[in-house]
């Protein structure tokens, strides 16, 4: 990524161009540019449950909105491919190029305003011994992806001297769950990601948001065995965090008592943390080590 100029000159170099542009179309083309400019959102992994729910909502609200997966049949069966507001890109996002070439494409041109990068996976079993295949897919595509998004929306937002970029990262983030060291990893790993250029990218008119759900009921938890504390529907959820998104939170920490309870484990002395954690009905992981060597 191309971000070696200074960022103060960068960002002057476009308000003087966001100027001369606005006085070279008049001031109601240049309101019109804004408009589409704001009102635009590419959203990782909308095609089925947080970010689809997502990509609704906006879509609902009038917005330009682009979504990727890696399954077009996903995506047909929820949106009408012609509607004139909505684009699909088939990719993984554990394809760095593929990312930037499909945000890069949707942003013409137009800009972008908003980017959500949601595209995620887990395992539904919670094993002592990591699956290190498992565990190093998950750190491509919920970490690495999340980098491959913001970079290619910080490619376009830093010119343009103003966007909002967000992460889905997870309540799992906050400590190192028994059962899930490699999405707590991940996810953890995205949340000081964000903390870090939410103070970076300030300055350059950028705001960055770390979402952090508990679990909602979508075809990523309905996998799961273990029981689901505060299990929220995903209609509400998006609602959560669309509205999160309009204030410009930097976290956006839900459902309410959830979030309570996992900061205060947080925060708590880790050996403590670690006996109410390894307490039968609480710790869900499963030794899976004969599993694993045969
Ligand atoms: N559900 C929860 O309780 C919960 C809680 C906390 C955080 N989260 C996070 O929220 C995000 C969304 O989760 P969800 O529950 O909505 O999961 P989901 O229903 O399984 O949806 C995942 C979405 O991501 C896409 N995706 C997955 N891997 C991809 C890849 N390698 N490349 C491109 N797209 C990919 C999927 O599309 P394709 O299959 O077509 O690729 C799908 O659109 C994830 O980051 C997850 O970790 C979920």
């Amino acid at each position: 990524m191309n971000i070696g100029t200074t960022p103060k000159s960068v960002k002057q170099k476009s308000l003087v161009d966001a100027a001369s542009f606005g006085q070279s179309l008049g001031t109601n083309v240049r309101a019109c540019y804004l408009f589409s400019l704001m009102n635009s959102v590419f959203i990782t992994g909308g095609t089925s449950g947080i970010g689809l729910e997502l990509a609704k909502t906006y879509l609902k609200k009038g917005w330009k909105v682009g979504v990727c997966g890696r399954d077009a049949d996903k995506f047909k069966g929820h949106f009408d491919s012609n509607h004139e507001n909505i684009q699909f890109f088939p990719l993984d996002v554990a394809d760095r190029e593929a990312v930037k070439r499909a945000v890069q494409k949707f942003a013409q041109p137009t800009g972008l305003g908003l980017l959500i990068a949601n595209a995620g996976m887990s395992y539904p079993h919670k094993s002592k011994v990591p699956d290190f295949d498992r565990t190093y897919r998950m750190v491509h595509v919920n970490l690495l992806g999340v980098m491959y998004a913001f970079e290619a929306a910080m490619e376009i937002m830093i010119p343009q001297g103003q966007g909002q970029i967000v992460a889905i990262s997870s309540l799992a983030g906050f400590n190192g769950f028994p059962g899930i060291s490699g999405y707590s990893a991940t996810k953890g790993a995205v949340m000081k990601f964000c903390e870090s250029l939410s103070m970076d990218l300030r300055h350059l008119g950028l705001s960055v948001t770390c979402v952090c759900p508990g679990f909602i009921d979508t075809p990523l938890t309905q996998m799961n065995h273990h029981p689901m504390p505060f299990l929220m529907k995903v209609d509400r959820a998006a609602e959560i965090i669309v509205r999160g998104i309009e204030k410009k939170k930097k976290f956006i920490v839900f459902p309410f008592f959830f979030g309570i309870i996992v900061r205060i484990l947080s925060i708590m002395p880790r050996f403590l943390y670690r006996r109410i954690m390894q307490t039968d009905s609480i710790n869900f992981s499963r030794d899976n080590t004969k599993e694993i060597s045969t």
